[in-house]
C-alpha cells in the first residue's frame, strides 16, 4: 500500500475526508507500530517523562508507547474514527492516555503552555500547507517554554497531497524563530518504506 492519498479537495482534506479513511479502514499512513526513531530517542533520554500532546494521533501507536512508558499522554484527533480506535486499543492494552476529538487548531486555553513534549508524526504533511503557520503558532502556544517538539516529518518529494511535502527550508521557516532547533538530520532508522524521506527534528519552545 502506498502513502499517496488522494486530495478530495483541492485545498487539503476536511474531516469528513480522514473520517472516510477510517470508515474504509483504509490508513495507508498507519505504521502498526511506534515508529522506530522515537524508541530511540526514548532509550537515548532525549525524550523525557512529562506531559506529552500526539496531535493527528490517528490509532496512536506514539500514545500507547509513551503512555506505557509512564508518561501523561494527550492525543487530539479530528475524525470520530481515529478516536474511538485509539480509545479501544489502550483499552485493551490496559494503557491510560486521555484521548481528545478536537479540531488541534482549535484546542482550548486549557491546553496554554501544558505540554513537555509535542510529538509529530505524519500530522504537519497532513494538513495544507497554508495551515503551517497555525500549526507553528499552536505548538508554540501549548508547550511550554523549554518544551521539545520531536516530530519525524516527511519529505514526499512530491506536488500536492496529503502528504504534502516537507524540506528542511519547511521547517526552518516555520519554526527557526520561536524555537531553538536542536537537532534536524535526514533520518538514518526510518521504517524502510520512508528511508531517506524524514527530517527527525528535535525543536526546542523559546
Ligand atoms: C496521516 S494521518 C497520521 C496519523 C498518525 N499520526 C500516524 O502517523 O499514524 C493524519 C491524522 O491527522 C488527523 N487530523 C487531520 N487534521 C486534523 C486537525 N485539524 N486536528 C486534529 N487532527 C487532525 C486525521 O484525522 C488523521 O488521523
Amino acid at each position: 500500500m502506498s502513502d499517496e492519498l488522494t486530495d478530495l479537495t483541492g485545498d487539503g482534506y476536511a474531516a469528513a475526508d480522514w473520517q472516510k479513511h477510517y470508515d474504509d479502514n483504509d490508513m495507508p499512513w498507519d505504521l502498526g507500530e511506534v515508529a522506530p526513531p522515537f524508541v530511540r530517542l526514548w532509550e537515548e533520554g532525549r525524550i523525557t517523562p512529562g506531559r506529552m500532546i500526539v496531535p493527528g494521533c490517528g490509532q496512536g501507536h506514539e500514545v500507547k508507547f509513551f503512555a506505557d512508558k509512564g508518561m501523561d499522554v494527550t492525543a487530539v484527533d479530528v475524525a470520530p474514527g481515529a478516536v474511538e480506535r485509539l480509545r479501544t486499543h489502550l483499552k485493551n492494552a490496559g494503557v491510560d492516555a486521555r484521548v481528545v476529538h478536537a479540531d488541534f487548531f482549535s484546542l482550548n486555553g486549557k491546553h496554554d503552555a501544558r505540554y513537555d513534549v509535542f510529538l509529530e508524526q505524519t500530522f504537519f504533511c497532513a494538513i495544507h500547507p497554508h495551515r503551517r503557520a497555525d500549526y507553528a503558532d499552536t505548538a508554540h502556544r501549548i508547550l511550554k517554554p523549554g518544551g521539545v517538539l520531536a516530530g519525524l516529518f516527511y519529505e514526499t518529494g512530491e506536488q500536492g497531497g496529503p502528504p504534502f511535502n516537507t524540506t528542511a527550508d519547511d521547517i526552518l521557516h516555520h519554526f527557526g524563530d520561536r524555537f531553538t532547533i536542536r537537532h534536524l538530520e535526514k533520518c538514518d532508522h526510518s521504517v524502510e518504506r520512508r528511508q531517506g524521506k524524514e527530517w527527525l527534528a528535535l525543536l526546542e519552545r523559546k
